[in-house]
């Protein structure tokens, strides 16, 4: 990598503003793979995407091809996806079942699930006396440096040495616990479909639009209003429209000004929470019965407080956007400095009654699917930010709104009451990156 090139990454950045290049040049976009996504906690995928022993998924860690695999003792490895010999893909295919052990499609090498060499054809004729064999651990499938499950969630490191899973993200980590107590049997089991979307924008264009509480009624307003107008003839026809209706018209009945009145806590590492947005818990027998089930699963008390957890958003940087109270994950994998693949992931509440996957369902299809309205309003936008930053039209991204009031708490910094609208996400994450790319190495 031409390192000459590269500013320090600090004078790209100012705590209210940031260089356009950090969106635009491709020396910038290695070095963040480098130094970020291939050396952090990097989601892989759901342990449930991959139940049997053999199975295994496949995901880009930076620019690493990887592949989550289930062994036969349960265990999850993640793995290189690339054989020592001379180098194939071990897998070519998104997901599958490779059997009781990996055969490279190559030369025949075979390898245990968790990467070990288990034999080379005519091994012994062929590689006597060049040190090649199953006590070189060069003849291995090389594999993630660190793997760590938390509530069923996997994630994987190629750094030997950062902290842990639980110490990287922090409080952040409740997107996991709040999606998954709201389960009655305290766990919940992916949708195994999952929407794939090429974005022709940067990565951080995404992230930066997660916590964005002044887009949605600019932005979404006329998807809101259309599905507003006929949630209302719904109303005066049959007295009450579907919940889904009100998944859509909340982007044109919470209106701009009425953004400010939430709140979002930023943590250390670029994670961010979004509370008080929406009305989650409606009074519709549907909602009625699975709160019954759950507070027989873990009594009334503690259903009363799992039900009252106060958060419609979690960021977890660099690559997750989750939507616990609606079962709603997405990840990113960035490509190239302006293409981004996302993938969009629904999840299952174990035990809960079918309404309320449905529920998830509909928020998936109306929402973060490819072919909503929603999603299709910000991909334009996020590319519209592409181009204009890609031109000499200015050099500066601005994140000053409400700069200097967040307050800083313990561990965190708030957006200051009424001013849920600051742009302190943004500014937490250029923090988080700034960090990480000045990083020794
Ligand atoms: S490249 Fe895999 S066995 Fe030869
Ligand atoms: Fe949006």
């Amino acid at each position: 990598m031409p390192k000459a090139r590269i500013p320090d990454p600090a004078l790209l950045v100012e705590p209210d503003r940031v260089r356009r290049e950090v969106y635009t040049d491709p020396d910038i976009f290695d070095m963040e793979m480098a130094r970020i996504h291939e050396r952090v906690w990097v989601y892989c995928g759901h342990a449930s995407q991959i139940p049997r022993p053999g199975d295994y998924y496949t995901v880009q860690i930076g620019r690493q091809p990887m592949m989550m695999v289930r062994a036969k003792d349960g265990a999850v490895h993640v793995l290189y996806n690339r054989c020592p010999h001379r180098g194939a893909m071990l897998c070519g295919d998104r997901h599958g079942n490779t059997g009781e052990f990996f055969r490279c499609s190559y030369h025949a090498w075979t390898f245990h699930h968790d990467g070990s060499l288990r034999n080379i054809p005519m091994m012994e004729s062929g590689y006597a006396g060049t040190g090649w064999g199953r006590d070189n651990p060069d003849c291995h499938v090389r594999h993630a440096a660190r793997v760590r499950n938390y509530r069923g969630f996997v994630f994987a490191s190629l750094a030997e040495d950062g902290p842990t899973l639980e110490a990287f993200l922090g409080p952040a980590k409740i997107a996991f616990d709040d999606m998954c107590d709201r389960a009655p049997e305290g766990e919940v089991e992916v949708v195994p479909t999952c929407f794939r979307m090429v974005q022709h924008s940067n990565w951080k264009i995404f992230l930066e639009n997660q916590l964005d509480a002044l887009h949605p009624s600019v932005t979404h307003q006329s998807t809101g209003r259309a599905a507003r107008e006929v949630e209302l003839e719904i109303e005066q026809r049959t007295g009450k429209a579907p919940l889904a209706y009100h998944m859509l018209s909340a982007f044109s009945t919470v209106t701009i000004d009425k953004w400010d009145d939430f709140k979002t806590l930023n943590y250390p590492n670029g994670h961010c929470i979004l509370t008080g947005y929406m009305g989650l818990r409606p009074q519709d027998p549907d909602t009625l019965e699975y709160e019954r089930v759950l507070a027989r699963a873990c009594g009334e008390a503690r259903k009363e407080q799992i039900l009252t957890t106060d958060i419609h958003h979690v960021l977890l940087y660099p690559g997750l956007s989750v939507q616990s109270p609606l079962q709603q994950l997405r990840a990113v994998r960035p490509l190239s400095v302006d293409r981004t693949l996302t993938e969009i992931w629904h999840f299952r509440l174990k035990g809960a009654p079918e309404p309320i996957y449905r529920r998830a369902l509909a928020y998936y299809n109306l929402v973060n699917s490819p072919s909503t309205m929603i999603n299709a309003d910000d991909l334009e936008n996020f590319w519209k930010c592409q181009q204009g930053l890609s031109s000499q039209g200015g050099d500066w991204v601005s994140f000053h709104r409400h700069h200097g009031s967040d307050i800083a708490r313990e561990g965190g910094v708030e957006s200051a009451p009424g001013r849920g609208t600051s742009e302190a996400p943004m500014r937490n994450q250029m923090k988080a990156w700034t960090q990480f790319m000045r990083a020794e190495r």
